[in-house]
């Protein structure tokens, strides 16, 4: 198969304004809401990436009419659970995690058999930690060997349970959230730290009855959902890769507009701060329920941090960029208690460590973390893992480095965040697309 490679090649400065596309967590959150409401729920913003339209498609081979509107928005026509039908063919959910799991809760303990399956690097990860609890509520079941393909049987109904996640997840969160929405009782979720609340802040705006703190959370079934219009802000985890090449290049500044400003998702923006990034945040709104800003950075000399334990979950999709912040910086970095970045769409701390090692930064990795030294981006080869986030994390290290640097193996940039490499350049990154073998 050919292979999409890109060569990144230093610049003397970026700037300008940009937008970013949707939030590709709350746009899953839209489809797989509006699939069991009552009311059409009607989505402007929406993140058409691969891993978005494959829970879309997922959704329609169960049945749920979806409309892409004249005015651009998408309009999502559900018909509570029972309008969910069998598929007579597994559902296909790509490279997402966000979208076999959250498929997962949503699909627990319904009278139809489905199977949930997705592409090699899906086919590897972790998905008994959705299975326990949903297990837990009765739902019946069963990963292979613990990693997708899932099968999911009838089970004869959900009720609801008090259960303590063992790690901050909001994936695992919003499964079950799903699954209590069709559940007898009231079901206690508790974290052990922070996660994205896009699940709560939707299922609030759209009737459930939620409560609870960042901590705790509690919802009573069964549950129907109404509709309405929901705003999806920009991506904060797309606008990160602008944040960080804004404080390496932007000498006149760079202003990414309207880019979702959830405090659990943005631990990336005290991490820089903490490294002495100039970062503005301005005319902070609301668009429905989730806060929204556009956030101004300008060129700056960072320092080497320690990175506070309780920032790695608000911050655990920012890290491959935040690593290669840390390489431009001055001194050391050390980042630990970020064991789950080994079970992302790559193994995210062998990547980063391998890419930096190979434009001549010296990192030391551990189980949980890694240790960054500051110096020189060389330049060279470096291997994406097929891992968008590692692909876009490189392309901004090349901004600064001596000589470019190749990325082999960028497809997967689609997966979140289609158009990257065109809006990069529109702001003066210098990148170049070939085709490899
Ligand atoms: C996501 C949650 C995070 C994140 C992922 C998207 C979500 O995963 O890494 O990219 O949309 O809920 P975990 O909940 O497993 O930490």
């Amino acid at each position: 198969m050919r292979q999409v490679r890109w060569v990144s090649h230093p610049v003397s400065s970026i700037g300008g304004r940009l937008a970013v596309p949707g939030d590709k967590s709350i746009s899953h959150r839209a489809l797989l809401l509006g699939a069991i409401a009552d009311e059409p729920v009607v989505v402007r913003g929406f993140l058409a990436s691969e891993d978005c339209l494959a829970t879309r498609h997922a959704l329609e081979q169960l049945g749920v009419r979806i409309e892409d509107r004249d005015d651009g928005k998408l309009a999502v026509h559900g018909a509570g659970h029972e309008g969910l039908k069998t598929s007579l063919t597994p559902l296909d959910l790509g490279n997402s995690g966000t979208g076999i799991r959250l498929m997962t809760g949503l699909l627990a303990g319904l009278p139809i058999e489905s199977v949930l399956t997705g592409d090699a690097s899906l086919r590897r990860r972790p998905m008994e930690r959705v299975a326990v609890p949903l297990r837990a509520m009765g739902a019946d079941i069963q990963t292979s060997d613990g990693c997708p393909p899932i099968t999911i049987r009838p089970s004869g109904g959900l009720r609801a349970c008090d259960y303590s996640m063992p790690v901050a997840s909001a994936q695992v969160k919003s499964a079950i959230l799903l699954a209590a929405l069709n559940a007898e009782g009231q079901t206690i979720i508790r974290q052990p730290a922070v996660s994205r609340d896009h699940t709560e802040r939707m299922l609030q705006a759209l009737g459930a009855d939620i409560s609870g703190d960042d901590m705790e959370i509690r919802l009573t079934g069964p549950c129907r959902l109404g509709g309405g219009e929901i705003g999806v802000p920009g991506d904060f985890s797309s606008a990160a890769f602008f944040i960080v090449a804004g404080l390496l290049a932007a000498d006149q500044g760079l202003t990414i507009e309207a880019v979702g400003i959830n405090p659990t998702r943005i631990g990336l923006l005290k991490m820089l701060e903490a490294m002495g990034g100039e970062i503005e945040i301005l005319s902070p709104r609301m668009l429905g329920q989730e806060p929204v800003a556009d956030i101004r950075v300008r060129r700056s000399s960072l320092v080497g941090i320690d990175v506070k334990q309780a920032w790695v979950p608000l911050a655990i999709d920012e890290f491959p960029v935040f690593f290669v912040a840390a390489a431009a910086a001055q001194g050391t970095t050390r980042v630990s208690g970020a064991g789950e970045l080994r079970v992302k769409e790559s193994d995210r701390i062998e990547a980063m460590a391998s890419a930096l090692d190979s434009v001549g930064i010296h990192v030391e990795t551990a189980s949980d973390g890694m240790t960054v030294q500051g110096g020189a981006v060389a330049g060279g080869m470096v291997d994406s893992h097929g891992d968008h986030r590692i692909a876009m994390a490189m392309a901004v290290a090349g901004l600064t480095s001596r000589t470019p640097i190749t990325i082999d193996d960028t497809a997967n940039v689609a997966t979140s965040y289609p158009g990257f490499a065109a809006a990069a350049a529109a702001v003066g990154f210098n990148i170049c697309e070939e085709q490899g073998s």
